[in-house]
């Protein structure tokens, strides 16, 4: 996959609350296109091996419960400097770190519940969004 590329899900709670037309506005405003998207829920199974290298963190269980508890948008998005763009877009992991504007600061409620994920590498990019999509899923 190139490395202009990165992967995000809208997580449960951003599906629960009625964000997914907000957060996509926000991410369509940044100047991402979407490569690809579709709504989906993860197993347990899923969850486990998505988040397998916090497996022996503390706060795993209920990582794996939260990830899979509702639906989920899952997408590929591209634009020069994906990965790092997305993340400075999302915020800190924490929201009450979250600089102000960032969708983690506008949208999420808490440390455990943060509305939105984002690759950390070009590597693990390409790693998620093969998890989700086949690549005649990709545009
Ligand atoms: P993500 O992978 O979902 O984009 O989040 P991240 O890189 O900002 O944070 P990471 O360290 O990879 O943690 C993955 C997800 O685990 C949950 N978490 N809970 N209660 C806690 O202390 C805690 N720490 C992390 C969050 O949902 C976080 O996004
Ligand atoms: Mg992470």
């Amino acid at each position: 996959m190139a490395t202009n590329r990165t992967f995000t899900m809208l997580k449960p709670d951003s599906v629960e609350k009625g964000y997914i037309g907000a957060i996509l506005e926000k991410i369509n405003a940044t100047g991402f296109r979407i490569v690809a998207m579709k709504m989906t829920q993860m197993t347990v199974a899923d969850a486990k091996e998505f988040y397998a290298i916090h497996s022996e963190r503390p706060f795993f269980g209920e990582l794996v419960e939260y990830m899979t508890r509702g639906p989920i948008i899952a997408a590929v998005l591209e634009k020069e400097n994906a990965v790092e763009d997305f993340r400075a877009l999302i915020g800190a992991t924490n929201p009450a770190e979250a600089a102000e504007g960032t969708i983690r600061k506008m949208y999420a409620a808490s440390m455990g519940e943060n509305a939105v994920h984002g690759s950390d590498s070009d590597e693990n990019a390409a790693i998620e969004s093969a998890f989700h999509f086949s690549g005649r899923e990709m545009f």
